[in-house]
């Protein structure tokens, strides 16, 4: 079997990308399962219950090192000279994912921080309130990155500082979205930081996989971006969920199947 563009498959990351050429994938946008003993039960949330899908498959901790290593190890393999990877992280397994990437010859490029409106409120300690992006490469002389596709050159905000280059800091804030009356997956990155991504680092038609789906998120994106996108997830009714909203070419599902795509959402921040 040769795993087709344009499509995702239910199964397994490590297993499915065995599926896919060597050299042949222009972008890696991947938030992996976390190994924080996370459960996505309806109950857990503070939402309309029977919108959050239930599953998510989650990794034991003293499994995840080497786990990291057999999906990374896929990727350096299908990934581009020219391609770069960004992988998301919580703080509590980030060591496993850094020994990881130099383990397996990746390249770092930046450590972006994308900080998110609000977390979990605690008692006995700090809020966390950000996630970890690792931006790596396998050759950092041919890796493609378009610095002005959002903001151009000589663009400035009111205050008179550069747009390129406050886009361009590696402190994203960016807001989750919430998905209100919607189906839903439990953790799902919002569209804008994949928009960013792909818009720097990627071009209409490259390839864009994702192998931890989840939502479907970077495939939806991506599609919507004109690229060509791939991706697994090992839990059925999130692989069902992604298809859909695919082949429905829908950015939200409502809850009683009414689609619709919420533009606002998406293109807030296009370049002007
Ligand atoms: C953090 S979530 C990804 C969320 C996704 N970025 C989104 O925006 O919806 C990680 C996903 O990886 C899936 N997963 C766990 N082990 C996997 C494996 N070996 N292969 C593919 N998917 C896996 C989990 O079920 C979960 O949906």
């Amino acid at each position: 079997m040769k795993a087709e563009l344009n499509k995702i498959y239910n199964m397994g990351c490590v297993e499915g990308m065995k599926f896919i050429p060597d050299n042949t994938i222009d972008l890696v946008i991947t938030d992996p399962p976390f190994a924080i003993e996370f459960k996505a039960k309806r109950s857990n949330y503070n939402r309309t219950e029977a919108n959050v899908l239930e599953g998510y498959r989650e990794i034991p901790k003293k499994q995840y090192y080497d786990f990291t290593v057999q999906w990374m190890k896929q990727v350096y393999r299908i990934l581009n000279d020219s391609g770069s990877m960004y992988i998301f992280s919580g703080w509590n397994n980030l060591k496993d994912i850094l020994v990881a990437i130099d383990e397996l010859g990746f390249i770092t490029v930046n450590h972006i921080i994308w900080k998110y409106q609000f977390g979990v409120v605690t008692k006995r300690k700090f809020v966390t309130s950000h996630y970890h992006c690792l931006y790596v490469c396998k050759n950092d002389e041919k890796r493609k990155f378009f610095p002005y596709e959002r903001f151009e050159k000589n663009l400035r905000d009111v205050c008179g500082r550069s747009l390129h280059y406050e886009d361009k800091e590696d402190v994203w804030y960016i807001k989750r979205e919430y998905w209100n009356g919607d189906q839903k997956t439990p953790t799902k990155l919002p569209a804008e930081l994949i928009r960013k991504i792909l818009t720097y680092s990627s071009k209409e038609n490259d390839a864009v996989l994702d192998p931890f789906l989840g939502s479907g998120q970077v495939a939806v994106v991506s599609r919507m971006m004109h690229r060509r996108y791939i991706g697994f997830e090992v839990v059925k009714e999130y692989y069902e969920f992604a298809k859909e909203r695919l082949e429905k070419n829908t950015y939200r599902i409502k809850e009683k199947k009414k689609n619709y795509f919420e533009e606002g959402d998406l293109f807030c921040n296009l370049k002007g």
